[in-house]
Protein backbone atom coordinates (compact mmCIF):
# COMPACT_ATOMS: atom_id res chain seq x y z
CA UNK A 1 0.00 0.00 0.00
CA UNK A 2 2.72 2.39 1.49
CA UNK A 3 4.74 1.61 -2.20
CA UNK A 4 1.48 2.10 -4.06
CA UNK A 5 1.12 5.81 -2.30
CA UNK A 6 4.65 6.89 -3.52
CA UNK A 7 4.34 5.72 -6.93
CA UNK A 8 1.12 7.57 -7.51
CA UNK A 9 2.80 10.42 -6.05
CA UNK A 10 6.03 10.42 -8.45
CA UNK A 11 3.55 9.95 -11.19
CA UNK A 12 2.00 13.29 -10.48
CA UNK A 13 4.96 15.05 -9.77
CA UNK A 14 6.32 14.37 -13.20
CA UNK A 15 3.01 15.17 -14.51
CA UNK A 16 3.81 18.69 -13.00
CA UNK A 17 6.89 18.92 -14.25
CA UNK A 18 6.22 18.55 -17.66
CA UNK A 19 5.75 21.81 -18.96
CA UNK A 20 3.05 22.26 -21.34
CA UNK A 21 3.78 24.55 -24.69
CA UNK A 22 0.10 25.05 -25.97
CA UNK A 23 -1.15 25.72 -22.67
CA UNK A 24 1.76 28.47 -21.79
CA UNK A 25 1.23 30.17 -25.30
CA UNK A 26 -2.45 30.59 -24.39
CA UNK A 27 -1.86 33.88 -22.23
CA UNK A 28 0.37 35.24 -25.08
CA UNK A 29 -2.10 34.72 -28.28
CA UNK A 30 -4.19 37.89 -27.23
CA UNK A 31 -1.12 40.11 -28.34
CA UNK A 32 0.80 37.35 -30.92
CA UNK A 33 -2.31 35.75 -32.31
CA UNK A 34 -3.46 32.12 -32.58
CA UNK A 35 -1.06 31.44 -35.26
CA UNK A 36 1.83 33.31 -33.76
CA UNK A 37 0.60 35.55 -36.90
CA UNK A 38 0.61 38.81 -35.56
CA UNK A 39 2.64 41.66 -34.55
CA UNK A 40 1.80 42.05 -31.21
CA UNK A 41 0.15 45.66 -30.31
CA UNK A 42 1.39 46.40 -33.71
CA UNK A 43 4.79 46.85 -32.26
CA UNK A 44 6.21 43.59 -32.27
CA UNK A 45 8.31 41.71 -35.24
CA UNK A 46 5.47 38.32 -35.92
CA UNK A 47 6.95 35.80 -34.03
CA UNK A 48 5.63 32.35 -36.34
CA UNK A 49 8.64 30.79 -37.80
CA UNK A 50 11.18 31.82 -35.40
CA UNK A 51 13.14 28.56 -34.17
CA UNK A 52 13.06 27.37 -30.65
CA UNK A 53 16.10 29.02 -29.76
CA UNK A 54 15.04 32.47 -30.96
CA UNK A 55 12.71 32.48 -29.04
CA UNK A 56 14.06 31.47 -26.04
CA UNK A 57 17.18 33.83 -26.45
CA UNK A 58 14.47 36.07 -26.27
CA UNK A 59 12.43 35.47 -23.59
CA UNK A 60 15.17 35.27 -21.32
CA UNK A 61 16.60 38.39 -22.38
CA UNK A 62 12.97 39.91 -21.72
CA UNK A 63 13.09 38.32 -18.13
CA UNK A 64 17.02 39.83 -17.28
CA UNK A 65 16.25 43.15 -19.37
CA UNK A 66 18.88 42.84 -21.81
CA UNK A 67 16.47 42.59 -25.01
CA UNK A 68 13.81 44.23 -26.07
CA UNK A 69 12.25 47.51 -28.06
CA UNK A 70 10.38 50.06 -26.36
CA UNK A 71 7.88 47.99 -24.98
CA UNK A 72 9.77 45.78 -23.32
CA UNK A 73 8.94 46.25 -19.70
CA UNK A 74 5.39 44.75 -21.13
CA UNK A 75 7.08 41.53 -22.12
CA UNK A 76 9.22 41.61 -18.56
CA UNK A 77 5.39 40.94 -17.26
CA UNK A 78 4.62 38.12 -19.37
CA UNK A 79 7.63 35.95 -19.24
CA UNK A 80 8.99 37.30 -15.76
CA UNK A 81 7.25 34.28 -13.63
CA UNK A 82 8.23 31.91 -16.43
CA UNK A 83 10.84 29.31 -15.54
CA UNK A 84 14.10 28.58 -17.99
CA UNK A 85 11.51 25.08 -18.38
CA UNK A 86 8.63 26.99 -19.30
CA UNK A 87 10.80 28.93 -21.47
CA UNK A 88 11.98 26.47 -23.76
CA UNK A 89 8.56 24.70 -23.64
CA UNK A 90 6.59 27.74 -25.18
CA UNK A 91 9.38 28.77 -27.58
CA UNK A 92 9.35 25.10 -28.72
CA UNK A 93 5.69 25.55 -29.08
CA UNK A 94 5.85 28.30 -31.20
CA UNK A 95 8.25 26.79 -33.62
CA UNK A 96 5.36 24.35 -34.27
CA UNK A 97 3.11 26.64 -35.34
CA UNK A 98 3.27 27.60 -38.74
C1 LIG B 1 -0.24 42.32 -23.90
C2 LIG B 1 0.31 41.89 -25.19
C3 LIG B 1 1.37 40.81 -25.19
C4 LIG B 1 1.29 39.56 -24.62
C5 LIG B 1 0.15 38.96 -23.80
C6 LIG B 1 2.54 38.89 -24.97
N1 LIG B 1 3.32 39.69 -25.73
FE1 LIG B 1 5.13 39.18 -26.58
N2 LIG B 1 5.33 41.07 -27.24
C7 LIG B 1 4.42 42.10 -27.09
C8 LIG B 1 5.01 43.35 -27.55
C9 LIG B 1 4.34 44.70 -27.56
C10 LIG B 1 6.32 43.03 -27.97
C11 LIG B 1 7.42 43.98 -28.44
C12 LIG B 1 8.12 44.46 -27.16
C13 LIG B 1 9.37 45.29 -27.42
O1 LIG B 1 9.24 46.51 -27.54
O2 LIG B 1 10.47 44.70 -27.44
C14 LIG B 1 6.47 41.58 -27.80
C15 LIG B 1 7.61 40.87 -28.16
C16 LIG B 1 7.75 39.49 -28.10
C17 LIG B 1 8.84 38.72 -28.64
C18 LIG B 1 10.03 39.26 -29.39
C19 LIG B 1 9.61 39.79 -30.73
C20 LIG B 1 10.46 40.95 -31.16
O3 LIG B 1 9.88 41.85 -31.80
O4 LIG B 1 11.66 40.98 -30.89
C21 LIG B 1 8.60 37.41 -28.34
C22 LIG B 1 9.46 36.21 -28.70
C23 LIG B 1 7.36 37.37 -27.61
N3 LIG B 1 6.86 38.64 -27.48
C24 LIG B 1 6.78 36.23 -27.11
C25 LIG B 1 5.69 36.23 -26.23
C26 LIG B 1 5.26 35.09 -25.48
C27 LIG B 1 5.92 33.71 -25.54
C28 LIG B 1 4.20 35.48 -24.74
C29 LIG B 1 3.41 34.67 -23.72
C30 LIG B 1 4.15 34.13 -22.61
C31 LIG B 1 3.93 36.87 -25.05
N4 LIG B 1 4.88 37.30 -25.94
C32 LIG B 1 2.86 37.61 -24.55
C33 LIG B 1 3.13 41.98 -26.59
C34 LIG B 1 2.65 40.87 -25.90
Amino acid sequence: MKKIALSLLLVSAALMAAEDGATLYKKCSSCHGLQAEKKALNQSQVIAGWDAAKTEAALKGYKDGSYGGKMKGLMKGQVGSYNDAQIAAVSAYIATIK
